[in-house]
Protein backbone atom coordinates (compact mmCIF):
# COMPACT_ATOMS: atom_id res chain seq x y z
CA UNK A 1 0.00 0.00 0.00
CA UNK A 2 1.25 3.71 -0.80
CA UNK A 3 0.35 6.77 0.72
CA UNK A 4 -2.16 7.37 -2.05
CA UNK A 5 -4.24 4.91 -1.52
CA UNK A 6 -5.37 5.62 2.25
CA UNK A 7 -8.19 7.52 1.61
CA UNK A 8 -10.72 6.26 4.61
CA UNK A 9 -9.31 6.35 8.06
CA UNK A 10 -10.98 4.54 10.97
CA UNK A 11 -10.29 6.11 14.72
CA UNK A 12 -11.38 3.79 17.84
CA UNK A 13 -11.62 6.03 20.25
CA UNK A 14 -13.90 9.24 20.70
CA UNK A 15 -12.26 10.59 23.95
CA UNK A 16 -9.84 13.74 24.17
CA UNK A 17 -7.61 11.99 22.33
CA UNK A 18 -9.71 10.10 19.98
CA UNK A 19 -11.68 13.28 18.87
CA UNK A 20 -8.80 15.13 18.42
CA UNK A 21 -7.04 12.80 16.03
CA UNK A 22 -10.31 12.16 14.00
CA UNK A 23 -10.64 16.20 13.59
CA UNK A 24 -6.89 16.58 12.62
CA UNK A 25 -7.31 13.35 10.06
CA UNK A 26 -10.50 15.09 8.72
CA UNK A 27 -8.91 18.47 8.42
CA UNK A 28 -6.23 17.32 6.27
CA UNK A 29 -9.09 15.79 3.63
CA UNK A 30 -9.66 12.29 4.74
CA UNK A 31 -12.61 10.60 5.61
CA UNK A 32 -13.24 9.33 8.75
CA UNK A 33 -15.47 7.03 10.83
CA UNK A 34 -14.80 7.63 14.54
CA UNK A 35 -16.11 5.12 16.84
CA UNK A 36 -16.72 4.47 20.75
CA UNK A 37 -18.73 1.94 22.73
CA UNK A 38 -21.01 4.10 23.94
CA UNK A 39 -23.69 6.48 21.76
CA UNK A 40 -22.72 9.11 24.22
CA UNK A 41 -19.20 9.08 23.88
CA UNK A 42 -19.34 9.56 20.50
CA UNK A 43 -21.98 11.93 20.69
CA UNK A 44 -19.78 14.17 23.30
CA UNK A 45 -16.91 13.29 20.95
CA UNK A 46 -18.21 14.79 17.77
CA UNK A 47 -19.75 17.98 19.93
CA UNK A 48 -15.73 18.60 21.29
CA UNK A 49 -14.72 18.13 17.54
CA UNK A 50 -17.60 20.67 16.44
CA UNK A 51 -15.99 23.29 19.16
CA UNK A 52 -12.58 22.83 18.39
CA UNK A 53 -13.34 23.18 14.82
CA UNK A 54 -15.33 26.42 15.38
CA UNK A 55 -12.52 28.26 17.63
CA UNK A 56 -9.87 27.27 15.00
CA UNK A 57 -12.46 28.73 11.92
CA UNK A 58 -12.96 32.09 14.44
CA UNK A 59 -9.17 32.30 14.67
CA UNK A 60 -8.64 32.40 10.54
CA UNK A 61 -6.61 29.26 11.68
CA UNK A 62 -8.14 27.02 8.99
CA UNK A 63 -9.32 27.10 5.17
CA UNK A 64 -12.67 25.30 5.34
CA UNK A 65 -15.82 26.02 7.17
CA UNK A 66 -16.30 23.44 10.14
CA UNK A 67 -19.55 21.76 8.62
CA UNK A 68 -17.55 21.18 5.64
CA UNK A 69 -14.51 19.39 7.77
CA UNK A 70 -17.62 17.61 9.96
CA UNK A 71 -19.12 16.63 6.68
CA UNK A 72 -15.94 14.11 6.55
CA UNK A 73 -16.68 12.37 9.64
CA UNK A 74 -19.01 9.42 10.75
CA UNK A 75 -19.65 7.92 13.72
CA UNK A 76 -20.43 4.31 14.99
CA UNK A 77 -20.95 2.49 17.66
CA UNK A 78 -20.38 -0.60 15.61
CA UNK A 79 -16.49 -1.46 15.24
CA UNK A 80 -17.27 -3.57 12.49
CA UNK A 81 -18.58 -1.05 10.30
CA UNK A 82 -16.04 1.39 11.40
CA UNK A 83 -12.91 -0.66 10.23
CA UNK A 84 -14.89 -3.27 7.36
CA UNK A 85 -13.11 -0.71 4.66
CA UNK A 86 -10.74 1.25 6.22
CA UNK A 87 -7.25 2.17 4.78
CA UNK A 88 -5.54 2.80 8.28
CA UNK A 89 -7.10 2.23 11.57
CA UNK A 90 -5.80 4.39 14.35
CA UNK A 91 -6.63 2.77 18.15
CA UNK A 92 -6.99 5.48 20.75
CA UNK A 93 -8.66 2.44 23.38
CA UNK A 94 -7.79 2.99 27.21
CA UNK A 95 -3.86 2.67 28.41
CA UNK A 96 -4.53 -1.23 29.53
CA UNK A 97 -2.85 -3.92 27.41
CA UNK A 98 -5.71 -6.10 28.12
CA UNK A 99 -8.30 -3.65 26.26
CA UNK A 100 -5.75 -2.73 23.47
CA UNK A 101 -4.92 -6.69 22.53
CA UNK A 102 -9.02 -7.13 22.40
CA UNK A 103 -9.41 -4.81 20.26
CA UNK A 104 -6.85 -4.99 17.61
CA UNK A 105 -7.82 -8.96 17.37
CA UNK A 106 -11.17 -7.66 16.99
CA UNK A 107 -10.28 -5.19 13.82
CA UNK A 108 -7.28 -8.15 12.61
CA UNK A 109 -10.93 -9.87 11.96
CA UNK A 110 -12.80 -7.40 10.37
CA UNK A 111 -10.15 -4.74 8.90
CA UNK A 112 -9.15 -5.34 4.77
CA UNK A 113 -6.58 -7.49 4.50
CA UNK A 114 -4.04 -4.83 3.34
CA UNK A 115 -5.19 -1.97 5.93
CA UNK A 116 -2.34 -0.44 8.38
CA UNK A 117 -2.79 -0.77 11.73
CA UNK A 118 -2.23 2.04 14.00
CA UNK A 119 -1.89 2.10 18.36
CA UNK A 120 -1.75 5.61 20.04
CA UNK A 121 -1.00 3.87 22.71
CA UNK A 122 1.62 6.37 25.40
CA UNK A 123 4.09 3.93 26.24
CA UNK A 124 2.44 -0.03 26.05
CA UNK A 125 4.52 -2.18 23.67
CA UNK A 126 3.29 -2.02 20.08
CA UNK A 127 5.09 -5.68 19.83
CA UNK A 128 2.70 -7.13 22.47
CA UNK A 129 -0.72 -5.34 20.97
CA UNK A 130 0.62 -6.64 17.19
CA UNK A 131 0.80 -10.27 18.79
CA UNK A 132 -3.33 -9.83 18.84
CA UNK A 133 -3.14 -9.92 15.04
CA UNK A 134 -2.14 -12.10 12.33
CA UNK A 135 -0.46 -9.15 10.77
CA UNK A 136 2.42 -8.03 13.21
CA UNK A 137 3.85 -6.44 10.05
CA UNK A 138 1.39 -4.06 9.40
CA UNK A 139 1.12 -2.85 12.86
CA UNK A 140 2.53 0.46 14.27
CA UNK A 141 2.70 3.08 16.81
CA UNK A 142 1.77 6.33 15.50
CA UNK A 143 1.65 8.38 19.24
CA UNK A 144 -0.06 11.85 19.29
CA UNK A 145 0.15 14.56 21.97
CA UNK A 146 -2.92 16.55 23.37
CA UNK A 147 -4.35 18.32 22.25
CA UNK A 148 -3.98 17.05 18.93
CA UNK A 149 -4.85 19.77 16.59
CA UNK A 150 -2.43 22.24 18.31
CA UNK A 151 0.32 19.87 19.25
CA UNK A 152 2.66 18.96 16.27
CA UNK A 153 4.49 16.08 16.96
CA UNK A 154 3.93 12.43 16.26
CA UNK A 155 5.76 9.60 17.38
CA UNK A 156 6.18 6.80 14.70
CA UNK A 157 6.97 3.61 16.79
CA UNK A 158 8.42 0.51 15.12
CA UNK A 159 7.54 -3.26 16.87
CA UNK A 160 9.59 -6.00 16.81
CA UNK A 161 8.09 -7.08 13.60
CA UNK A 162 6.74 -3.86 11.92
CA UNK A 163 8.01 -3.74 8.41
CA UNK A 164 10.08 -0.23 7.14
CA UNK A 165 6.96 -0.64 4.38
CA UNK A 166 4.40 -0.30 7.23
CA UNK A 167 6.67 2.52 9.57
CA UNK A 168 7.59 4.23 6.48
CA UNK A 169 3.78 4.54 5.38
CA UNK A 170 2.75 5.74 8.68
CA UNK A 171 5.56 8.57 8.95
CA UNK A 172 4.08 9.65 4.88
CA UNK A 173 0.44 9.72 6.91
CA UNK A 174 2.06 11.92 9.64
CA UNK A 175 3.32 14.28 7.25
CA UNK A 176 0.21 14.60 5.12
CA UNK A 177 -2.03 15.56 7.72
CA UNK A 178 0.34 18.41 8.62
CA UNK A 179 2.00 17.14 11.88
CA UNK A 180 5.87 16.33 12.48
CA UNK A 181 6.99 12.52 12.67
CA UNK A 182 9.88 11.34 14.49
CA UNK A 183 11.00 7.33 14.62
CA UNK A 184 10.96 5.76 17.77
CA UNK A 185 12.91 2.60 16.33
CA UNK A 186 12.95 0.87 20.43
CA UNK A 187 9.57 -0.66 21.60
CA UNK A 188 10.68 1.03 24.94
CA UNK A 189 8.15 1.47 27.60
CA UNK A 190 6.98 5.15 27.15
CA UNK A 191 8.93 5.60 23.89
CA UNK A 192 10.95 8.57 23.71
CA UNK A 193 8.65 11.68 25.03
CA UNK A 194 6.92 10.03 27.90
CA UNK A 195 10.46 8.34 28.89
CA UNK A 196 11.08 12.00 29.08
CA UNK A 197 8.05 13.21 30.37
CA UNK A 198 7.38 10.83 33.09
CA UNK A 199 9.79 11.51 35.35
CA UNK A 200 8.41 15.50 35.28
CA UNK A 201 5.35 14.59 36.32
CA UNK A 202 6.31 11.51 39.21
CA UNK A 203 8.74 13.72 40.81
CA UNK A 204 6.22 16.63 41.12
CA UNK A 205 3.38 14.06 42.27
CA UNK A 206 5.90 12.29 45.05
CA UNK A 207 6.88 15.99 46.53
CA UNK A 208 3.61 17.25 46.66
CA UNK A 209 1.95 13.93 47.98
CA UNK A 210 4.77 14.27 50.83
CA UNK A 211 4.37 18.12 51.42
CA UNK A 212 7.52 18.83 50.05
CA UNK A 213 5.59 21.24 47.48
CA UNK A 214 2.15 22.46 46.71
CA UNK A 215 0.78 21.63 43.39
CA UNK A 216 0.41 25.89 42.47
CA UNK A 217 4.08 26.09 43.50
CA UNK A 218 5.36 23.21 41.17
CA UNK A 219 3.31 24.62 38.28
CA UNK A 220 4.08 28.36 38.87
CA UNK A 221 7.71 27.38 39.45
CA UNK A 222 7.65 25.26 35.82
CA UNK A 223 6.00 27.81 33.98
CA UNK A 224 7.27 30.99 35.54
CA UNK A 225 11.16 30.12 35.86
CA UNK A 226 11.51 27.52 33.26
CA UNK A 227 8.98 29.09 30.84
CA UNK A 228 7.18 25.83 30.69
CA UNK A 229 3.88 26.32 29.01
CA UNK A 230 2.46 24.17 31.65
CA UNK A 231 3.47 22.57 34.82
CA UNK A 232 3.02 19.00 35.74
CA UNK A 233 -0.37 19.56 37.55
CA UNK A 234 -1.80 21.19 34.79
CA UNK A 235 -1.06 19.27 32.14
CA UNK A 236 -1.56 16.27 33.95
CA UNK A 237 -5.44 18.27 34.31
CA UNK A 238 -5.13 18.67 30.59
CA UNK A 239 -4.54 14.92 29.56
CA UNK A 240 -6.57 13.17 32.18
CA UNK A 241 -4.79 11.82 35.62
CA UNK A 242 -6.14 8.79 34.55
CA UNK A 243 -4.28 8.22 31.57
CA UNK A 244 -0.41 8.59 33.64
CA UNK A 245 -2.27 6.20 36.47
CA UNK A 246 -2.51 3.77 34.17
CA UNK A 247 0.64 4.35 32.21
CA UNK A 248 2.19 3.98 36.13
CA UNK A 249 0.01 0.71 36.22
CA UNK A 250 0.94 -1.18 33.53
CA UNK A 251 4.69 -0.50 33.70
CA UNK A 252 4.21 -1.69 37.40
CA UNK A 253 5.47 1.60 39.10
CA UNK A 254 3.98 3.02 42.25
CA UNK A 255 1.47 5.42 42.36
CA UNK A 256 1.85 9.10 44.26
CA UNK A 257 -0.68 9.14 46.98
CA UNK A 258 -1.82 12.38 45.54
CA UNK A 259 -2.83 10.40 42.09
CA UNK A 260 -4.19 7.51 43.97
CA UNK A 261 -6.99 9.94 45.63
CA UNK A 262 -7.69 11.90 42.60
CA UNK A 263 -8.37 8.35 40.41
CA UNK A 264 -10.33 7.22 43.40
CA UNK A 265 -12.65 10.49 43.99
CA UNK A 266 -12.89 10.52 40.53
CA UNK A 267 -11.48 13.96 40.00
CA UNK A 268 -9.65 13.38 36.88
CA UNK A 269 -8.99 16.53 35.21
CA UNK A 270 -10.48 19.44 32.82
CA UNK A 271 -13.25 16.23 31.10
CA UNK A 272 -14.38 15.66 34.55
CA UNK A 273 -14.40 19.27 35.54
CA UNK A 274 -12.35 18.93 38.67
CA UNK A 275 -8.49 17.69 39.16
CA UNK A 276 -5.97 19.30 40.60
CA UNK A 277 -8.06 22.65 39.70
CA UNK A 278 -11.29 22.78 39.68
CA UNK A 279 -13.17 23.70 36.09
CA UNK A 280 -16.52 23.73 36.36
CA UNK A 281 -17.02 26.93 36.78
CA UNK A 282 -14.36 28.02 34.20
CA UNK A 283 -11.63 28.42 36.95
CA UNK A 284 -8.93 26.75 35.76
CA UNK A 285 -5.24 27.12 37.65
CA UNK A 286 -5.00 29.28 40.26
CA UNK A 287 -0.85 29.27 40.24
CA UNK A 288 -0.72 32.64 38.74
N1 LIG B 1 -9.09 23.19 19.64
C1 LIG B 1 -9.24 24.52 19.40
N2 LIG B 1 -8.93 25.46 20.29
C2 LIG B 1 -8.44 25.03 21.47
C3 LIG B 1 -8.26 23.69 21.80
C4 LIG B 1 -8.63 22.74 20.82
N3 LIG B 1 -8.51 21.43 21.03
N4 LIG B 1 -7.76 23.58 23.05
C5 LIG B 1 -7.63 24.83 23.50
N5 LIG B 1 -8.05 25.71 22.57
C6 LIG B 1 -8.14 27.14 22.65
C7 LIG B 1 -8.59 27.62 24.02
O1 LIG B 1 -9.97 27.55 24.18
C8 LIG B 1 -8.10 29.04 23.99
O2 LIG B 1 -9.02 29.81 23.24
P1 LIG B 1 -9.22 31.39 23.47
O3 LIG B 1 -7.96 32.04 22.93
O4 LIG B 1 -10.41 31.74 22.64
O5 LIG B 1 -9.43 31.58 24.92
C9 LIG B 1 -6.82 28.87 23.24
O6 LIG B 1 -6.86 27.68 22.49
C10 LIG B 1 -5.66 28.74 24.20
O7 LIG B 1 -4.72 29.40 23.61
P2 LIG B 1 -3.45 29.86 24.43
O8 LIG B 1 -2.85 30.93 23.62
O9 LIG B 1 -3.76 30.08 25.87
O10 LIG B 1 -2.58 28.63 24.41
P3 LIG B 1 -1.78 28.10 23.18
O11 LIG B 1 -2.69 27.81 22.04
O12 LIG B 1 -0.61 28.94 22.93
O13 LIG B 1 -1.27 26.73 23.80
C11 LIG B 1 -1.30 24.54 24.45
C12 LIG B 1 -2.13 25.80 24.32
C13 LIG B 1 -0.85 24.06 23.07
C14 LIG B 1 -2.20 23.47 25.07
C15 LIG B 1 -0.05 24.86 25.34
O14 LIG B 1 -0.47 25.27 26.61
C16 LIG B 1 0.85 23.65 25.51
O15 LIG B 1 1.68 23.36 24.66
N6 LIG B 1 0.69 22.93 26.62
C17 LIG B 1 1.43 21.71 26.83
C18 LIG B 1 0.72 20.60 26.11
C19 LIG B 1 1.52 19.33 26.11
O16 LIG B 1 2.65 19.24 26.54
N7 LIG B 1 0.88 18.27 25.60
C20 LIG B 1 1.45 16.96 25.62
C21 LIG B 1 0.99 16.24 26.81
S1 LIG B 1 1.69 14.65 26.93
C22 LIG B 1 0.69 13.72 25.96
O17 LIG B 1 -0.27 14.13 25.39
C23 LIG B 1 1.14 12.34 25.83
C24 LIG B 1 0.12 11.36 26.25
O18 LIG B 1 0.63 10.11 25.97
C25 LIG B 1 -0.28 11.44 27.73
Amino acid sequence: MELGDIDRVAVLGAGNMGHGIAEVVALAGYDVRMRDIEEDIVEEGYDQMAWSLEKLAEKGLVDEDPETVLARVETTVDLREAVADADLVIEVAPEQMSIKKEVFAEVDDYAPEDAILASNTSSLSITEIASATDRPGQVVGTHFFNPPVKMDLVEVIYGAETTDETAELAYAFVEAIDKTPIYVRKDVNGFVVNSVLGPFGDEAAWMVSEGEATVEQADAAMVHRKGYPMGPFELSDLTGIDIGYHVRKEAGKPIPPIVQEKVDAGDLGQKTGRGYYEYEDGEGTTYE
